[in-house]
């Protein structure tokens, strides 16, 4: 519980300067940040009025890209500077305090045509990325939704180790970097159908 908690309250104090350290930072982990946001956008095939769920939708960055669209926006976050910076930012979309993990009773039956997320799911290893993942496909996407996710992701396990390496001194050893390859295994074995993307060196997107 404490963990959540110290989570929670950095993601709190880095509100403020969030945006300019994810545009500044061209190196790990942020290289080619709002690449990985377009890629995320084109892969939904997005129509105006659509229902999007964004998850740990920070500053709203991604939720506003959806809402310009015409999208119906709902986003959901565990830090409130973050959600009153994505309020300020995106005032069409609604924003609500929530966790991730949590089973989202407060939506009751609703289900949405999109489920997305950036550089969130680093934050949960493998086995909880693919529990989250099942449990929003089946009980929050329409019959014909899709999830598309992207995050601090390479190719494979070798590729990682490699980027492991080269940048030591920025990796956080308490986040869980997806590796692709075993992703899609993981993915496939809980009846989820993956395709990868890479977008930068260290970022790319999963569509579920
Ligand atoms: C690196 S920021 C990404 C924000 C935004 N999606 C973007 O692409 O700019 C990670 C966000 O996920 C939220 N987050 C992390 N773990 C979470 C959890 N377990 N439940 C809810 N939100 C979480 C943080 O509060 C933070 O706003």
């Amino acid at each position: 519980m404490n963990g959540i908690i110290d989570r929670c309250r950095l993601f709190d104090r880095w509100a403020g300067s969030y945006d300019n350290e994810v545009r500044s930072d061209a190196g790990f982990p942020f290289a080619g940040y709002d690449h990985v946001l377009e890629e995320i956008v084109r892969l939904t095939d997005v129509e105006s009025g659509m229902r999007v769920l964004d998850l740990g939708t920070g500053t709203g960055n991604l939720a506003a890209r959806f809402a310009a669209l015409g999208c119906e926006v709902l986003g959901i976050d565990f830090s409130p500077k973050m959600l009153a910076a994505a309020q300020r930012k995106v005032p069409d979309a609604r924003f609500v305090y929530s966790g991730l993990t949590n089973r989202l009773d407060f939506l009751h039956g609703k289900r949405f045509n999109l489920i997305v997320s950036a550089y969130v799911f680093h934050e949960f290893d493998l086995s909880t990325k693919i529990s989250i993942l099942t449990r929003l496909s089946r009980d929050r996407l329409t019959k014909r939704g899709r999830m598309v996710i992207g995050d601090i992701a390479f190719p494979t396990v070798k590729g990682r180790e490699e980027a492991h390496r080269r940048w030591a001194a920025q990796w956080d050893e308490e986040e869980h970097y997806w590796a692709a390859d075993e992703a899609i295994v993981a993915c496939e074995e809980a009846g989820l159908h993956v395709r990868y993307v890479q977008v930068s060196s260290c970022g790319g997107v999963f569509s579920i």
